[in-house]
């Protein structure tokens, strides 16, 4: 018997996530919203986004190994993310998961963990 493939073999490994950031990162960047809390480089988060999808998708584990345990609510405690913030978030990876070509169920079932993580880091109240 075979094992199961891994979403990170399903899609072809490490370029397909570089793709995908480097596309969610165009959005990004032309989104004022978000990009007032990124660097002025954006590579190192690039790289950072890029090791921690490949490791949450079964692929090799550099991204703790070099960042230590995720901890994506405490990563992201300087930004004061609301709906809109995570919704601009969402939008922008959501083209670059259209834009990859790949096809259900692997394409929903990106969106919804991103849906899902991008509520999570959800830190501001609402407002009213
Ligand atoms: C909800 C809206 C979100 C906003 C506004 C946001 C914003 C940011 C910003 C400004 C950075 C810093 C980038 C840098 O220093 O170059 C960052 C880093 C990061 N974000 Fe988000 N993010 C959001 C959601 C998410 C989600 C849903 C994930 C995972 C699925 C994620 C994963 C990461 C990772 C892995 C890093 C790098 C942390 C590190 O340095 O190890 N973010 N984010």
């Amino acid at each position: 018997m075979t094992e199961p493939k891994t979403m990170f073999e399903h899609v072809g490994g490490m370029p397909f996530f570089t793709q995908l950031v480097e596309r969610f990162y165009e959005g990004v960047e032309l989104d004022s919203l978000l990009r007032r809390w990124y660097p002025e480089d954006l590579e190192p988060g690039k790289h950072a986004l890029v090791l921690f999808l490949a490791q949450y998708w079964g692929g090799p584990g550099t991204y703790s190994e070099v960042q230590g345990h995720p901890r994506l609510r405490m990563r992201h405690n300087s930004f004061t993310i609301g709906q809109a913030e995570r919704d601009a978030w969402f939008r922008h990876m959501s083209v670059a998961v259209e834009s990859s070509g790949i096809d259900d169920p692997a394409r929903q079932q990106m969106l919804d963990y991103f849906a899902m993580a991008a509520d999570h880091l959800i830190n501001a109240a609402p407002a009213g």
